[in-house]
């Protein structure tokens, strides 16, 4: 009885060559490939190489050679189902029991597979050379792919009126072709319809690389069909424990350490189109702990990539809170967040492979410090919205498993905290030390300690107001509804304002405000270190300042709130309550 060759692609995918070689001979990294002494002689030099990327072994001095079911049967002297229940072990699998289901299990794997493949290789054919694929195939072009790439990924197009069940189940038999998920049964024409007609399809390959599923996207947009479909999950293809590209990505995580992780098929076919061929594509759910623990298996850094919109930033959020518990040692993952309204096949069909790295370089951002900065997005620190800040970012650290890993983000949120806490943390009320700000922020950050936030936001608004003097003068309208808190800078402001309102050429080496609150503005303004990247683009900048405009009078309304609940806590008055209520929902609503 034979092992289902997926069992086997499993313990394969899991381990690595290098790693179960290892466990028995010293290995040492050289270019692609690892290099020890042969187990099969006695050397002085070594001659034995594991390359993973191949997956297998290959002894030059004795021409041994083989995967890792070889590498133990010959060196530990075991039989094949005894190295395929040791590797398994080690795999974190399963013993394999057969059974006669394992044999019809068997049989079935050979006729789905084979269905895939021909429908697969047909269409694949048909885009290419048939001129009634004409249109698919101009689109694909349209969207910059070259040929090589359609070839690369297989892509095809089911023509609207070709059905190849007939032939399929000849081939396969009726049961097969049924089952397979490319076909539905439609009731009122009492017969098989092919779900990707009139679709650009999209093989997804297993891990090994036999295609087990099919994405198809429509043409045109078009409001009733949805835009893309998939074939549905059947005993061989469950969507959590795949990834599109998988196959493909997996080869080259001897040369490079990242993997990209996007939201959509024609953004890994986008990325590869323009020679960055280490991504994958979740396949349109949530990202699976099955999923996160595939990819660390190959590379040491994951980056979420996903859309520049809300729900690309929603997607990564749950990404963030799914994946976190899988941190490990030497692991890492981090976000990267596009300009609004990209994804990455957008924007690097527009940028090139070059920048496309750089905004990487330059923007990505941990996972921890990712989850921080969302969570404490909404928080607006009054003493309930930071005990719940607290909590989540302790229950968070405790889901992650791995013990150092958990210590130290837990470090990490804590220090994140404290900072925003400045009195409790004066007190020591952690147990676990933080980790030491650099110096020179330190100082900042301790000066501005005696800065209020209501401040501290102030100087942020005016720096952006003195260094855009003449975008406001045109948008004067953005200043009317500002209203500040402090007695300092709501003297400013109205200066600036009433500057700006009047027709008068305006000298910024002479503005009227005293030099050590300009001062105080530069040194405190904390916008001034993106305000660079906006200043010749008015909408950002409009819309930063309106931002800014929403968080100042959040300041306010949790200075007000903050100064009732203390009230609330010694009179414990209804009316005092209803007003708490009602700022909060004006800041809910802000
Ligand atoms: P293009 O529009 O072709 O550039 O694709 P995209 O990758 O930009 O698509 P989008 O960001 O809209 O979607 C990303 C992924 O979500 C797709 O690759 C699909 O896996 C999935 N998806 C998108 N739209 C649908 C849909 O209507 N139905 C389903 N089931 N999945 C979808
Ligand atoms: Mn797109």
């Amino acid at each position: 009885m034979k092992y289902p060759k997926e069992y086997l692609d499993e313990i394969k995918s899991r381990l690595k060559v290098s790693n179960v070689v290892s466990k028995y001979i010293q290995l040492k990294k050289r270019g692609k490939e690892f290099i020890g002494l042969s187990p099969f002689k006695n050397e002085k030099t070594p001659s034995f190489t594991v390359n993973d990327e191949k997956g297998f072994f290959h002894c030059f001095s004795t021409s041994e050679h083989g995967n890792i079911f070889d590498f133990l049967m010959k060196t530990q002297n075991l039989k094949f189902g005894e190295a395929v229940k040791t590797l398994a072990l080690q795999a974190g699998m399963r013993p394999y029991t057969f059974s006669k289901a394992d044999e019809e299990r068997e049989k079935a794997w050979k006729e789905y597979a084979g269905i895939y493949s021909d429908y697969i290789n047909f269409f694949h054919n048909e885009l290419l050379n048939n001129p009634d694929a004409n249109k698919s195939l101009n689109y694909l072009k349209n969207r910059k792919l070259s040929l090589e790439t359609i070839k690369n990924f297989k892509i095809g197009y089911v023509r609207k009126n070709l059905s190849l069940f007939g032939n399929l189940e000849n081939k396969f038999g009726k049961k097969a072709v049924k089952e397979c998920g490319i076909f539905y049964f439609d009731e009122k024409k009492n017969t098989y319809i092919d779900r990707f007609r009139d679709r650009v399809i999209f093989p997804i390959n297993s891990i090994s690389g036999s295609p087990i599923a099919i994405g198809g996207r429509i043409m045109e947009k078009n409001s009733f069909f949805a835009k893309y479909i998939n074939s549905p999950e059947t005993q061989f293809f469950k969507k959590g424990n795949n990834l599109y590209n998988i196959d493909k990505a997996r080869i080259l995580s001897n040369k490079l350490n990242q993997i990209f992780l996007v939201e959509g098929y024609m953004d890994v076919i986008g990325l590869n189109n323009n020679g960055i061929s280490n991504c994958v594509a979740n396949l349109g759910t949530a990202l699976t702990e099955k999923q996160i623990k595939i990819l660390n298996q190959f590379f040491d850094e994951i980056v979420i990539c996903f859309d520049g919109d809300e729900s690309g930033y929603k997607a990564a959020v749950r990404a963030a809170e799914n994946s976190v518990r899988e941190l490990q040692p030497e692991k890492q993952i981090s976000f990267l967040f596009l300009p609004e309204d990209e994804d990455p096949d957008t924007f690097i069909s527009k940028n090139g492979k070059e920048k496309f790295l750089k905004y990487y370089e330059t923007n990505k951002i941990l996972i921890h410090e990712f989850i921080f900065e969302n969570l404490k997005k909404q928080s607006n620190n009054s003493p309930t919205s930071l005990a719940i800040l607290e909590k989540k970012l302790r229950f968070l650290s405790n889901s992650i498993k791995d013990q150092y890993i958990k210590k130290y983000i837990l470090d990490f949120f804590l220090g994140k905290i404290s900072q925003l806490t400045p009195n409790l943390s004066k007190g020591k009320q952690f147990a676990i030390k933080h980790v030491a700000a650099l110096s020179e922020t330190k100082k900042i950050y301790n000066e501005s300690i005696s800065i209020t936030k209501e401040q501290l936001q102030e100087f942020s608004i005016l720096y952006l107001i003195i260094n855009n003097f003449n975008f406001f003068k045109n948008n004067s309208n953005l200043l009317n509804d500002l209203s500040f808190i402090t007695v300092d800078g709501k003297e400013v402001l109205s200066k600036l304002t009433k500057i700006i309102n009047s027709n008068h050429e305006i000298n910024l080496d002479m503005l009227p405000i005293e030099k050590s609150m300009l001062e105080k503005i530069n040194k405190f303004a904390s916008v001034k270190h993106i305000s660079k990247n906006i200043q010749r683009d008015e909408n950002k900048l409009e819309e930063i300042f309106y931002e800014m405009k929403k968080d100042l009078k959040n300041l306010f309304l949790d200075k007000q709130i903050l100064e009732l609940e203390s009230r609330f806590s010694k009179d414990m008055d209804q009316s005092t309550l209803d007003e708490i209520i009602e700022l909060k929902k004006l800041q809910n609503n802000n």
